[in-house]
């Protein structure tokens, strides 16, 4: 399979308590670590198995070169990584609270720069029918839109996890989502997608009619994660759910890209809806009981293991 999207550099420090506008907390533990939602979600799509190319820009620097040798670490080819001189690595500011929360800055750097050159010449002979493309959006939409619509002309499906989403509706990614056969979302981002019409959803079945709302898009299916609730999905078949799986969570950071990763190798390998979502919450969840973005992205023995038992960590 195939991932277009950002790699940064995740600068995280532990804290108490999140600090609220113009307050200093003072943090613990600091780590420099791979991250960027598209780095997270080649990780995951890798450690579960999947031949997985990710197209990523990173700046000339040293950051640049620690997330080269990182994603090649893990089975990611290096040659699908350009390097754009004059731009900054990729860079998230991360803190992470007691109870795993965090809130995330980011400087996109080169991510802002990746153009869809390299992938007119690759991506159409990496992608037959049958094959996923994975996108996010800490890139520029229009690279995004010519991904997509390369992988349609391919005969693969198209997986979009709209975040961050746009602030606005703007053409490039109305034409995006009707490019889309799966649409991922979380709650805030399906709610504001929605058009927000009356109050937000409050239970399950709610959030099953607006995943059904969602794919007026475009989008064949929808599946929007409902964080320690688990995740709902609709599409052709109907709606299903996935009840959250109890974890003792430590850090949330990448939960979804682990999520992202987990559906786009399910729905690769040809697994059912209810398996795939059941599958990828189970990724999900394990992701948030380790520190870290990629570094707490499970394998697919350790999922394998976790399901089998029930879903007890
Ligand atoms: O989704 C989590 C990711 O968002 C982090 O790794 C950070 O880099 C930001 O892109
Ligand atoms: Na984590």
């Amino acid at each position: 399979m195939a991932v277009v999207g950002s790699v940064n550099l995740d600068l995280t420090v532990a804290v108490s308590h999140l600090p609220d506008p113009g307050e200093t907390v003072l943090g613990s533990e600091v780590s420099f670590r791979p991250g960027g939602k598209g780095g997270n979600q080649a990780v995951a799509a890798r450690r579960m198995g999947a031949d997985t190319i990710l197209f990523a820009a990173v700046g000339a620097d040293q950051f640049g070169l620690d997330l080269r040798t990182a994603l090649q670490a893990e089975g990611l080819p290096a040659g699908s990584l350009t390097t754009i001189d004059g731009a900054a690595t990729g860079l998230a500011m991360i803190v992470v609270e007691g109870a795993g929360e965090n809130t995330i800055v980011v400087a996109p750097g080169a991510n802002e720069l990746l153009d869809g050159q390299p992938l007119t010449a690759q991506l159409p002979q990496l992608l037959s029918p049958g094959a996923v493309l994975l996108l996010q959006l800490e890139i520029p939409l229009a690279t995004c839109l010519d991904a997509a619509l390369l992988a349609r002309a391919a005969g693969a499906t198209v997986l979009l996890n709209a975040a961050p989403l746009p602030k606005v509706m703007d053409p490039v990614f109305a034409e995006l989502l009707a490019a889309v056969d799966v649409l991922v979302v979380n709650e805030g981002e399906a709610w504001h997608l929605s058009g927000q019409q009356g109050a937000p959803p409050r239970d399950t079945a709610g959030w099953q009619r607006l995943a059904a709302q969602l794919t007026a898009h475009g989008p064949r299916v929808c599946v929007v994660t409902l964080g320690g609730d688990g995740a709902v999905l609709a599409g052709p078949d109907g709606e299903l759910a996935c009840a959250g799986f109890p974890v003792a969570v430590v850090d949330t950071t990448g939960a979804g890209d682990a999520f992202c990763g987990a559906l786009a190798v399910s729905l690769a390998q040809g697994r059912g809806p209810a398996e795939a979502l059941r599958r990828s919450c189970a990724v999900g969840a394990l992701a948030t009981t380790r520190m870290g973005a990629q570094a707490a992205l499970p394998t697919a023995a350790e999922v394998d293991g976790f399901l089998t038992g029930n879903g007890r960590a």
